[in-house]
């Protein structure tokens, strides 16, 4: 598997596994090119399997938005998770934001949602405020709390 950059020749395989990953608000293709279109303001990741071609099993976005970055996304091929991209990915994204100058990352995660939080706090993550009822249902089921996490930046993780 190979962490590599993203580039526009990404992004139908990227909004494929967008579609499936986040069914019910998931970006667009248009979304995606934009946010590239936004480098060196963001950064992109994907984990490339390699098999025959190109294969994304995953990305991971950044903001780097100056001495803290914000983590956009991670997200990981349903047949692939479990084998360390996720971990993989997000350990890219905090060398580019170290290599950017910022000195904390943060995030915003569903309370709900078990791999991320796990993922996060077993990366360094604490959680520095809870927004209740942040995510509505719009099924008219509960809202969902939103956990606002983050991470300080050392030369070791
Ligand atoms: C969250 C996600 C990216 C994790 O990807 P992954 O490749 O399966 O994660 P990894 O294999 O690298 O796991 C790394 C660590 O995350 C945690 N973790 C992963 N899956 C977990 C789960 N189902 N429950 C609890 N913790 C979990 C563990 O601490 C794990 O370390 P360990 O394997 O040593 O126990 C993946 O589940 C995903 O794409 N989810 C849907 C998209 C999403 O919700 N993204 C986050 C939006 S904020």
């Amino acid at each position: 598997m190979q962490l590599r950059e993203a580039d526009w020749r990404d992004l139908a395989m990227m909004a494929a596994l967008e579609r499936e990953i986040f069914p019910d608000d998931a970006w667009s293709e248009a979304t995606m090119w934009a946010e590239l279109a936004m480098r060196p303001r963001r950064a992109y990741l994907v984990a490339d399997d390699g098999v025959g071609g190109s294969s994304l099993v995953g990305y991971a976005g950044l903001d780097l938005a100056g001495d803290v970055a914000d983590v956009m996304t991670v997200a990981v091929d349903p047949r692939a998770r479990g084998r360390g991209l996720g971990a993989a990915l997000l350990a890219g994204l905090h060398g580019l934001a170290r290599d950017a100058g910022s000195r904390a990352v943060m995030l915003e995660v569903r309370a709900d949602n078990e791999p991320a939080v796990g993922l996060y706090g077993a990366h360094g993550y604490e959680v520095l405020r809870t927004r209740r009822g942040y995510y509505g249902d719009p099924a008219g089921g509960p809202a969902r709390d939103a956990l606002i996490m983050r991470k300080e930046l050392d030369e070791n993780g």
